[in-house]
Formats: C-alpha cells, sequence, structure tokens
C-alpha cells in the first residue's frame, strides 16, 4: 500500500493530486478473490471489460454488456477497502450519445458503488465526458489502442507511429479538457506516452507505453500467467500460476484415478469424536 493512502477508499481526486508524483498502481480485478489480493497493493482496481475474454472466454471485448459488469463490479467491490473501484463502460452502453452514457455509467456506480467509469475514446468522446463529469460522473479516459475498436483497427495495432502521433496526443489532450481525472494509454510508442504525460495536466496510466507514465495498468490474470493463450509484448509476468494449477489439477486427477485420494483424514466417522 502506498504510503499516503487515506484510511478509506481513494478517490478520483486523490488520483489527479498524484499527478507528477508517486506513480499509481493499477490492476484489473473481476471477483472478490482477487480484489482482496489487488487491495493493499493497489490503489485502482479496475473491473475492465477484458472480463469478457479474461473470465467468460470470448474472442473480444466486445461481448461484455452492462449487466456482466455490474455483476463483476459488485464482486470486486465486496473485496476493496483502499483501492478505488473503476469500471469499463461496454462497447454499445454509451457512444449512442452523452444520455445513454449517463444512462448507463449512473446505474453501474449506483449498483456497485464504483468511484468512477472508464470509456474508450478521444476527442469524438470528449463532449460526453465532458457531460458526465458535470453530472457527478468522474470519468476515466482511454485513448491510444482502443479494444472495443477492434474492428476498424483490424486487430490490436501500436497506435500513433508517425503521422498517427498527433491524433493520439489530440485524444488525450481533449480527454483531459473535457474533465476526465486520468487517461489509460495503451500500446503507444513511449516517446509519444513520455511526451502526452508531460503535457497534460490529469494522471497518464500506460499499458504498453512508458515508464514516465504517471501510473500502470494489466491484466492481473495476464501478469499471473493465468490467462495463457493471450502474452502481449508489453505485460510482465510476475507468476505462472496457470503452471501452477495444471500441476496441481493433474496431481489431484491422478489421486482419484489411483484411490489415494481422499485419504482418512479426509473422511468423516461414524460418530462425532469425543470433546
Ligand atoms: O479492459 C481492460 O482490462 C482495460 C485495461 C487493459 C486498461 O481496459
Amino acid at each position: 500500500m502506498s504510503a499516503t493512502a487515506p484510511d478509506r477508499r481513494i478517490s478520483p481526486p486523490d488520483i489527479l493530486a498524484r499527478k507528477g508524483a508517486e506513480p499509481l498502481v493499477m490492476l484489473t480485478a473481476y471477483t472478490t478473490p482477487v480484489a482482496r489480493l489487488v487491495d493493499p497493493h493497489c490503489d485502482i482496481a479496475l473491473v475492465g471489460d477484458s472480463v469478457a475474454m479474461v473470465l467468460h472466454g470470448h474472442p473480444t471485448t466486445l461481448q461484455a454488456t452492462l449487466e456482466m459488469m455490474t455483476l463483476h463490479g459488485q464482486a470486486v467491490a465486496r473485496g476493496l477497502a483502499h483501492a478505488m473501484l473503476v469500471i469499463d463502460l461496454p462497447f454499445s452502453a454509451y457512444e449512442e450519445g452523452r444520455e445513454q452514457a449517463f444512462r448507463s455509467a449512473a446505474a453501474l456506480m449506483r449498483d456497485t458503488g464504483a468511484e468512477a467509469v472508464k470509456l474508450e475514446g478521444g476527442r469524438h468522446m470528449a463532449e460526453t465526458i465532458e457531460f458526465l463529469t458535470r453530472r457527478g460522473i468522474p470519468v476515466m479516459g482511454h485513448v491510444g489502442l482502443t479494444p472495443q475498436s477492434v474492428n476498424t483497427f483490424g486487430g490490436y495495432p501500436v497506435q500513433g507511429r508517425g503521422n498517427g502521433s498527433g491524433r493520439v496526443r489530440d485524444d488525450a489532450v481533449a480527454v483531459a479538457e473535457a474533465g476526465a481525472f486520468s487517461v489509460v494509454l495503451e500500446k503507444v510508442p513511449a516517446t509519444l506516452a513520455t511526451e502526452i504525460t508531460r503535457a497534460i495536466p490529469i494522471p497518464t496510466i500506460g499499458i504498453g507505453a512508458s515508464a514516465d507514465c504517471d501510473g500502470q495498468v494489466l491484466v492481473v490474470d495476464d501478469m499471473l500467467g493465468l490467462f495463457t493463450p493471450f502474452k502481449p509484448k508489453f505485460v510482465k509476468r510476475y507468476a505462472d500460476l496457470g503452471v501452477e494449477a495444471d500441476r496441481a489439477i493433474a496431481a489431484y486427477a491422478a489421486d482419484v484415478r489411483a484411490r489415494r485420494f481422499p485419504a482418512a483424514e479426509h473422511l468423516f466417522a461414524d460418530t462425532a469424536p469425543q470433546k
């Protein structure tokens, strides 16, 4: 936990005040047990729409729904005492217009207790971000590679190389000017991410961006080695829990087949033991 952590859940103004200071630590969480693991160490727990891929086995984040985000948001909220809860607005729940975005964001915050929502998009979402922030909904922006646009991008390419740098920079500036309290920079060249971090007054949170960002985020299952089909360059594996889980499940299966499990200590006698 950060030395400067308050004795309550961190708030969007606390995050804004960390601009240029101690780096912000953010991880995704989708369940109560993982939220409990993340909480003592992180400033922000994100219920990302990556939940659709990581926990539900969908091919992209486009399959996330408001109902899915609400259920996982409620589960994560039960595990947090310190970290701020941010929930992604899922694809199709906010792009129609600012009123639709308000309805979706307000419902998510009301039903989960999240402190903020995150939404993807730069300049073209600025009007929506301003509408939400003026009505009590703190917004974390997300520019650069925005995975909900996978079909428009034709995959997950680096954003902001060459002539594209101006667009990503402009998107980050627009999100900041619209009132977002922080912005995720995903999969952009390191020099551009550093430049944006210096240029805008709100914290940047990098994922495949730059060590100079004001904070970093990863998908927790990626860094724990649990989401094994997927290992982007920007992920550092801090554990190999998928390998460990495979070993444990294979050992259990072998024990059951050899009748080594359950053993005597796992079984109940006819009569209760004397106290
Ligand atoms: O959905 C997600 O997990 C995210 C992070 C990777 C930033 O948006």
